[in-house]
């Protein structure tokens, strides 16, 4: 035992072998308290190198090996057994294993260490406009080795499946010391056994998982468009799908001196209003229809012309509120369904470049008050992108964001028009032919050229937008 705990010292360092009863005791109770085992010490290794070291020390003493994560679990699985048979008992813990790779955005995918908490994970996918489909009350200590050891569910298991379904591959070290597993994210692929699809739900039984590529999520407003989606072919009469997000929200009860419309703080929301419904009856209908979609997140319902206005306050007062705040550049595009969620990952980014704010380090003057704030008619594919913090008269984020909606196949100009504003970047929206057809209208109808000049077509010479906003 006193080999044991040297050799496995020699591999961590002193300070990652926990021997003393006190604390050891901590890692090996469990969350309810209810399951206590014996173990000899806590090892946390911090690398899958040292992690396979670890376990081969174990293996060559015989050792029990315990994998634990956050030990939130609550039917004894990351605790030793009460008796060990004279034998030692090691808990490894992964609480050194934090390492998080940056979000690779063209797969939609991370790689995260066994020890990141679902809560680190799920705030770095939010930082990249992605969700990670798992959550959990736990989050703050659950990790992402425990809930794939246990192919946990949580609260979003309605909408995105357990987490089996996020898993696209695994690293792990057998309980001889080798380490194997594939963490390339290829999602195609039959070559034999799938080890991260075995792994999960294994409880520590055969592996202990040191890393893991997660699949990710399209964040609002994409999850909005699908969950429109969903309503429309649950509930006859979808008359509106409005979006709105935290931010705009949160402007507007400023503004307004509005309560939260819901219990809980989301990144999105959806105002969807159901007409057609004549009588009461007709409404619970509806109602019954609405849960049998099994709708994720909060809802509330306005059934009455009262609640309904009290609701449309948070979407009519967006504008104003917005005003209220500063002069915003608005950036009226539509984007193809199937294109919202990469559009809306690369959002931020774009929006940031743009705006200087991630230049080279440098930031600029007005960093600190750039805020993006992303509403607009999503049942048609319809977003308002507003950006308060530019100067009014720079044209920058402007630009980069109609060429990001035109890169994704979307129209650079949805509702509001070309005007003057978004004359340049025609373009990028409309074939040379088609321009070259509309200019021949225009001159067949105002051969003069007395009306509007400057709206709409792009002056005969340019291409690229001013630099410098000129109305
Ligand atoms: P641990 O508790 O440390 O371990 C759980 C199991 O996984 C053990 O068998 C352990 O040996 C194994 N394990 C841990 N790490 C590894 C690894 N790296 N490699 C191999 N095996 C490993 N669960 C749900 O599914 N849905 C819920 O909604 C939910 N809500 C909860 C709310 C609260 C307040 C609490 C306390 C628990 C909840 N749980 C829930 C249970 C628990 O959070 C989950 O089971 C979670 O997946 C455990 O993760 P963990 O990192 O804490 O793992
Ligand atoms: C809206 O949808 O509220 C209008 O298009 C106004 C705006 O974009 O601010
Ligand atoms: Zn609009």
């Amino acid at each position: 035992m006193r080999n044991l705990l040297a050799d496995l010292r020699d591999i961590t360092g002193p300070g990652h072998v926990l021997a003393e009863p006190d604390v050891v005791a901590g890692y090996a109770t469990d969350w309810t308290r209810r399951y206590t085992g014996l173990a000899t010490c806590v090892v946390t290794p911090g690398s899958a190198a040292e992690l396979a070291d670890v376990v081969r020390a174990c293996a060559a003493d015989g050792a029990r090996i315990i994998p634990q994560g956050g030990n939130t679990g609550l039917v004894g699985g990351s605790i030793p057994p009460a008796s060990t048979d004279g034998l030692a008992a090691v808990i490894i813990s992964t609480r050194r294993l934090t390492s998080l790779e940056p979000v690779d955005r063209a797969s939609g995918q991370v790689t995260a260490d066994a020890g990141v908490t679902i809560a680190r994970l799920a705030a770095h996918a939010e930082s990249a406009g992605l969700r990670y489909g798992v959550d959990l009350a736990s989050r703050d200590s659950a990790t992402v080795g425990g809930t794939i050891a246990t192919n946990a569910g949580g609260i979003h298991a309605v909408r995105y499946g357990p987490t089996r379904s996020q898993v696209a591959g695994v690293q792990a070290v057998l309980a001889d010391g080798s380490i194997v597993g594939n963490l390339s994210g290829l999602t195609a692929g039959s070559s034999g056994y799938d080890l991260a699809q075995l792994l999960t739900g294994s409880e520590g039984t055969l592996a202990v998982i040191t890393q893991a590529r997660l699949l990710l999520s399209p964040a609002e407003p994409a999850a909005a468009a699908e969950l429109t989606g969903l309503i429309r072919a649950a509930v006859p009469g979808l008359l509106a799908a409005e979006y709105f997000d935290a931010a705009g929200l949160a402007l507007v009860r400023q503004a307004a001196g509005l309560p939260s419309p819901l219990p809980a703080e989301y990144q999105g929301y959806l105002l969807a209003e159901i007409g057609g419904a004549a009588d009461r009856q007709d409404y619970g209908h509806l109602l019954q229809q609405i849960a049998r979609a099994r709708l994720p997140g909060d809802t509330v319902l306005a059934q009455d012309a009262r609640g309904m206005a009290a609701l449309w306050a948070y979407r009519d007062r967006l504008t104003e509120a917005i005003a209220t705040a500063g002069i915003p550049h608005k950036i009226d595009v539509a984007v193809p369904g199937g294109e919202l969620g990469a559009f809306c990952a690369e959002l931020g980014d774009v929006v940031r470049d743009a705006a200087g704010v991630r230049r080279a380090g440098r930031e600029s003057a007005h960093v600190g008050s750039l805020q993006l704030i992303v509403f607009g008619h999503i049942g048609v594919g319809n977003l308002h992108v507003n950006v308060l913090g530019p100067d009014p008269a720079d044209t920058q984020v402007d630009a980069a964001v109609a060429r990001l909606a035109a890169a994704h196949g979307g129209s650079v100009a949805a509702e509001h028009g070309v005007g003057r504003a978004k004359t340049g970047w025609l373009g990028w929206t409309r074939t040379p032919a088609e321009i070259s057809a509309m200019r021949a209208i225009k001159a067949a109808l105002d051969p003069a050229g007395l009306l509007n000049p400057g709206v709409l077509l792009p002056p005969e010479t340019a291409t690229e937008p001013p630099e410098r906003a000129t109305t």
